[in-house]
């Protein structure tokens, strides 16, 4: 029996290379046929929900591989539920999730409570374990154990493996699972009590900088032990223009390398510290427009795989203090596919399916995700985006729990308008109906 029907003409499927008009024919959580050719809602049951698109996009749905979602330990700022409605707001139907948690996700039983809490979600959750037990940088997590219970790549992200012999074993290790590792790179002593890009902006403000070698010596380095150990690595958030050239020349010479940006590393520039507002910070930081001219040339050469948002919420009553006391960390979920098509489609940096590709089959093939697109029998996750669709942020509609998002008030154009997930409408516009 068919319970769902969504159809268009826009379909940009980019795992099967399709472009067209579309129908899809969703089963329970399952889609039971693609037919490429709308369909006539006269001719089909009438017992299914039939949602035409009409020339909006319908994409299979939209993975965010870098997402704090808090839970557990930090329920006031986000749960593994709002976390999810977030992500169904902003078009996602995946999200992978960080492990800087309290506890941190280093063992089998606290992935086993994020995916037995995930089960009740609005998006997909996938895990990315620690490398390090408790992110303490000296001992590995039990990464065997974690991979039996479904972890998909290890990160100690929020903080960098200062021990580049732990990051090897770390590697040695992921590449006998066949998962990745993925970089926070930054060389703690060079970025210490540093909270802006250092360089004008930090000397004006007179606010302790992180320089943009900090990032791009871990970059090298992850790249040589990615070489050596022979397995993939990730550069999670990538910012700087000295990694985006090193990740550049790491892929000519054939090492395993990937990468990904986020929204607010392509859109802003430490200009904007000057307002103090501390939903900029971010770390790593907001850097200059040379770097973020870089970023979009790697976002479209190829050179920077995958857009995710780093998602990273936190309480006003962290967030409402002084630059130096800031922690780290802004809302990404439901910006970043306005952010996206904002900055990077309708700026001519990316076509609309470079940046689906970025957003669907890159991340699932870096992280072996279930996902193969429109196709009977694969998982009914589907996205509608209207790509011209223009709204202004407003914090008071977010579903995170938290509200720290420098964008509020931006005017931006393109914006998921429904979500489907495992089968069901999770998020939907007035105007689809
Ligand atoms: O800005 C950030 N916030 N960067 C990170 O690496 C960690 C994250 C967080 O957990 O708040």
């Amino acid at each position: 029996m068919i319970d769902l029907i969504v159809t268009g003409d826009n379909v940009i499927d980019r795992y099967n290379d399709y472009s067209g008009a579309g129908a899809l024919y969703i089963s329970d959580d399952k889609i039971e046929s693609f037919e490429k050719q709308k369909a006539d809602p006269d001719s089909v049951d009438k017992n299914a929900r039939f949602i035409d698109a009409g020339d909006k996009i319908i994409s299979p749905g939209l993975v965010d591989m870098h997402v704090h979602l808090r839970e557990p330990g930090r329920e006031d700022e986000e749960t593994i539920i709002t976390g999810c409605e977030a992500a169904s707001a902003g078009g996602f139907t995946a999200v992978c999730c960080m492990p800087n948690t309290r506890p941190v996700i280093d063992s089998q039983e606290v992935v086993r409570f994020i995916l037995s809490r995930s089960r009740f979600s609005s998006a997909r959750v996938f895990v990315i374990g620690s490398i390090s037990r408790d992110l303490d940088g000296k001992q590995l997590s039990e990464i065997g154990d974690m991979v039996d219970a479904g972890i998909v790549a290890i990160t100690d992200d929020g903080k960098s493996v200062m021990n580049a012999q732990l990051m090897r074993n770390g590697m040695e290790y992921a590449g006998m699972f066949g998962i990745p590792v993925i970089s926070h790179a930054e060389d703690m002593n060079l970025s210490k009590n540093g909270k802006v890009n250092e360089g004008y902006i930090s000397t004006v403000l007179g606010i302790k900088g992180i320089p943009s070698i900090a990032e791009d010596i871990i970059v090298a380095r992850d790249i040589y032990l990615s070489k050596f150990t022979n397995t993939p690595i990730h550069i999670a958030h990538i910012s700087t223009k000295g990694s985006v050239n090193l990740v550049r020349e790491a892929k000519e010479e054939g090492i395993i390398v990937t990468a990904e940006a986020t929204p607010h590393h392509f859109s802003l520039t430490d200009e904007l510290l000057r307002s103090f507002d501390t939903n900029l910070i971010v770390n790593p930081p907001i850097r200059t427009q040379a770097d973020v001219d870089a970023l979009h040339e790697g976002l479209k050469d190829g050179t920077i795989d995958c857009v995710a948002s780093d998602h990273a919420p936190h309480s006003p009553e962290e967030k409402d203090v002084e630059f130096n006391q800031a922690p780290f960390g802004m809302l990404g979920l439901e910006t970043s596919v306005g952010l996206s098509l904002t900055y990077l489609v309708h700026k001519g940096v990316l076509t609309i399916e470079g940046l689906l590709e970025k957003m669907t089959v890159n991340p699932t093939r870096i992280l072996k995700l279930p996902y193969n697109g429109f196709q009977a029998g694969s998982l009914a996750d589907v996205t509608i985006i209207d790509p011209d669709l223009e709204w202004i942020v407003d914090a008071s509609k977010f579903r995170s729990k938290s509200r720290n998002s420098p964008y509020v008030g931006y005017k931006l154009r393109g914006k998921a308008v429904c979500t489907i997930c495992n089968g069901k409408v999770v998020y939907s516009e007035n105007s689809m109906g």
